[in-house]
């Protein structure tokens, strides 16, 4: 997508073979571009959450991967690179997808063959991550179409969790990739952003994506959904997610459960937005299955923002002493899915529904 009318990806190789990201700390204050030299330097950035979201965690270990394949490219720095970068952060599938699509490419080759191979296979994967993600677009105009249809000379009002734009994937988003995509075929379309406490990435990432598009967009609370889908106010809920199970079950950022739930009790669809490398085939149940991330207390009892004189700053908003819970993802049942919007069309969220779009994909697991 562009910044100022420069098409940018979240993650690149520059001129000179540096692989270059967004850090995404700063936004939407700042814009800073920064190096990833090393492979500490690919797990902090992934672990610290320079970059976040699934299919980009994916995309920078392929990076990762492939930077130390130059520097060493012996069996032990294959298996020993595997494992750092995989333990940078629990949930997203992702991480592991790219990690065993790097490691089953480059194992059968020699090492001196490693280096090139492992750069080529991280930008196929990052070419790959978005074509899934201009597709998913496709699919979901389709459905927004069809909600304008009903409602002519309205916006059709989408409301979204976290950040599942462009920047928590090398390009498009999954979940606004279909926002974008209907915004640039005419249809208006309004988005109640959710804040998504603690890490903020509603206000800070998701807003800042569709206002330096022209998307009309409202930042919301957490706890508004429920109530504007009460008085009619949303068309439709579109999230993005970290893991989906075999049966349909979706791990996303913390609060998309509740969303649900709203949106069920009020009639109102809830699709997931599904890359098919985000699909964990290993596992049917989330609830039980999928490990979820604690993060630190300190997300919960501060707040980041800008101050009046210009600088980033961290407030505490709760008393000393205060303790706090922080996981960072929760699981919503395939029950309550409308739709998995996938590269491939909408998939109903059950077993059997994935299992027919993704014969191929779920054999070779
Ligand atoms: O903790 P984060 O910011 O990495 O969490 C990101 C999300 O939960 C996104 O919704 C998810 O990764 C889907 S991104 C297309």
């Amino acid at each position: 997508m562009k910044i100022n009318g420069t098409p940018y990806r979240t993650i690149w190789q520059d001129a000179d073979g540096v692989v270059q990201v967004i850090d995404q700390r700063w936004l939407p204050h700042d814009l800073r571009i920064v190096p990833l030299r090393n492979r500490a330097e690919f797990a902090t950035a992934i672990r610290d959450m320079w970059v976040r979201g699934a299919p980009l965690i994916g995309a920078t270990a392929a990076w990762g991967m492939a930077v130390q394949m130059a520097a060493d490219p012996s069996d032990a720095s294959l298996a020993e690179t595997w494992d750092i970068l995989h333990e940078t952060r629990p949930t997203a599938i992702n991480l592991r997808w790219a990690l065993d699509a790097m490691r089953s490419h480059l194992a059968p080759l020699p090492p001196a063959a490693r280096a090139a191979a492992a750069a080529a296979r991280a930008a196929e994967i990052c070419d790959e991550d978005v074509e899934i993600n201009r597709q998913i677009g496709l699919h979901g105009l389709a459905i927004i179409r069809d909600i304008a249809a009903r409602k002519p000379g309205k916006p059709v009002n989408i409301l979204t969790h976290c950040n599942a734009g462009w920047l928590a994937t090398v390009d498009w988003g999954t979940a606004t990739s279909p926002i974008y995509h209907a915004d640039a075929a005419g249809i208006p379309v309004h988005v109640f952003v959710d804040e998504t406490r603690p890490r903020n990435q509603g206000a800070q990432l998701t807003a800042w994506e569709l206002n330096s598009h022209g998307i009309p967009h409202d930042l919301i609370v957490d706890n508004a959904g429920g109530h504007l889908m009460q008085h009619g106010e949303v068309d439709m809920v579109i999230v993005g997610t970290d893991r989906t199970t075999a049966r349909g079950d979706v791990c996303n950022k913390i609060g998309t459960y509740l969303k649900a739930l709203a949106a069920h009790a009020n009639g109102v669809p809830f699709y997931v937005a599904l890359p098919s490398p985000t699909i964990d085939w290993r596992v049917h149940d989330g609830l039980r299955e999928i490990p979820i991330e604690e993060r630190s207390p300190a997300e919960v009892t501060m707040v980041q923002g800008r101050g009046p004189d210009g600088a980033i700053t961290s407030v505490q908003i709760s008393p000393d002493g205060t303790g706090a819970r922080n996981p960072a993802f929760d699981v919503t049942p395939a029950e309550l899915v409308t739709g998995l919007l996938t590269e491939r069309g909408l998939c109903p969220a059950t077993a059997e529904g994935m299992a027919a779009m993704f014969a191929d994909l779920k054999a070779a697991v």
